[in-house]
C-alpha cells in the first residue's frame, strides 16, 4: 500500500488566503503588514529563499523589502541594519537570512533584533517563551508547518510517539518543544544517537530534520507511520530531495510530505502568519 501525499502546497496556498484576506482588512484600518529581508552575502540558495519570501508578501497584500548587504558587511554594519529596522514603524517583521558570513556572529544579530519584530521566532525572548507555552510568542515557522501538517491528516498527536530526527535550533529542538505542547510523547535523535534505526521504527510520527539526502530508508520507519520531510538536499544531478528516501518510505507510511511540496511552502505561508500577528500586535488590534 502506499502512503497518503500530505499536500503542503495546497495547505500553504490555503493559509495565504486566509492572510490575504486579514491583510485587506487591515489595510481598511490603515495598517499594511510590512516584512524586511536583510540578505548578507551571495548564497544561491539564500538568494532564491530571499526572493520566494519577497512574491509570498506581495501575493497576500504585505509591504516587503530585500536588503541585500555585501558578503565583506561588517557586524556592526548590520547590527546598524537591524536596529534601524527595530525603529521603523512600518517594518513589523525583521528577518535576517541564515546563514550569514562566518566573521558576524549569529547570535550578536539574532539577539539585536527586537523580539516584537522576530517572525522567525529566533530570539531568546521568543525561545523562552515558546518553552514555557506563552501565547504570545512568535513559533519558529518551519516547526508551526509541521505540526500544521501532521494534524492535517487528521492525526491526534494526543499520547503519540513523535520521533524528531535532527537538534538545531531552527528545526529539531523548536519542532520537539511544539509537538511536546501537543501532548505528544517526543523523542529528540540526532547524529550521535546509536541505534536510530530502532528508535524511528518506534514512531507514531517521524520528523526528519537531519540536512542528510535520503537518509532515512524504508528500514526507519513501520508501517503506519506519519512521516514529515524537513530536508531538503541539492544531490549532484541538481535536483531537491529530503531526509527521506520517498520511493521506498512512501510504500510503509500511512502519510508523507514530499520534498518540494511538502514542508518548504508551508514555512513560507507560515512567515506570513507570524508577520500578520506581528502587524496586529504593534498596532494593538486583536
Ligand atoms: N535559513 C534557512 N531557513 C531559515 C529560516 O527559517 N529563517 C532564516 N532567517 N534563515 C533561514
Amino acid at each position: 500500500m502506499s502512503a497518503q501525499i500530505i499536500d503542503g502546497k495546497a495547505r500553504a496556498k490555503e493559509i495565504k488566503e486566509e492572510v490575504k484576506a486579514e491583510v485587506e482588512q487591515l489595510k481598511e484600518k490603515g495598517v499594511v503588514p510590512g516584512l524586511s529581508v536583510i540578505l548578507v552575502g551571495n548564497d544561491p540558495a539564500s538568494q532564491s529563499y530571499v526572493k520566494m519570501k519577497a512574491k509570498d508578501c506581495q501575493e497576500v497584500g504585505m509591504n516587503s523589502e530585500v536588503i541585500r548587504m555585501e558578503e565583506s558587511t561588517s557586524q556592526e554594519e548590520l547590527l546598524a541594519e537591524v536596529e534601524r529596522l527595530n525603529q521603523d514603524p512600518n517594518v513589523h517583521g525583521i528577518l535576517v537570512q541564515l546563514p550569514i558570513p562566518d566573521h558576524i556572529d549569529e547570535k550578536v544579530i539574532i539577539n539585536a533584533i527586537a523580539p516584537s519584530k522576530d517572525v522567525d521566532g529566533f530570539h531568546p525572548i521568543n525561545v523562552g517563551k515558546m518553552m514555557i507555552g506563552e501565547e504570545d510568542a512568535y513559533l519558529p515557522c518551519t516547526p508551526r508547518g509541521v505540526v500544521d501538517l501532521i494534524k492535517l491528516t487528521g492525526t491526534d498527536l494526543k499520547g503519540k510517539h513523535a520521533v524528531v530526527v535532527g537538534r538545531s535550533n531552527i528545526v529539531g529542538k523548536p519542532a520537539s518543544m511544539l509537538l511536546l505542547k501537543e501532548h505528544a510523547t517526543v523523542t529528540v535523535c540526532h547524529s550521535k544517537t546509536t541505534n536510530l534505526k530502532e528508535i524511528t521504527k518506534q514512531a507514531d510520527i517521524l520528523v526528519a530534520a537531519v540536512g542528510r539526502a535520503h537518509m532515512i530508508t524504508e528500514d526507519f520507519v513501520s508501517p503506519g507511520t506519519v512521516v514529515i520531510d524537513v530536508g531538503t538536499n541539492r544531490i549532484e544531478s541538481g535536483k531537491l530531495v529530503g531526509d527521506v528516501d520517498y520511493e521506498k518510505v512512501s510504500q510503509i507510511a500511512s502519510h508523507i510530505t514530499p520534498v518540494p511540496g511538502g514542508v518548504g511552502p508551508m514555512t513560507r505561508a507560515m512567515l506570513l502568519m507570524n508577520t500578520l500577528d506581528a502587524a496586529k500586535t504593534i498596532h494593538g488590534i486583536k
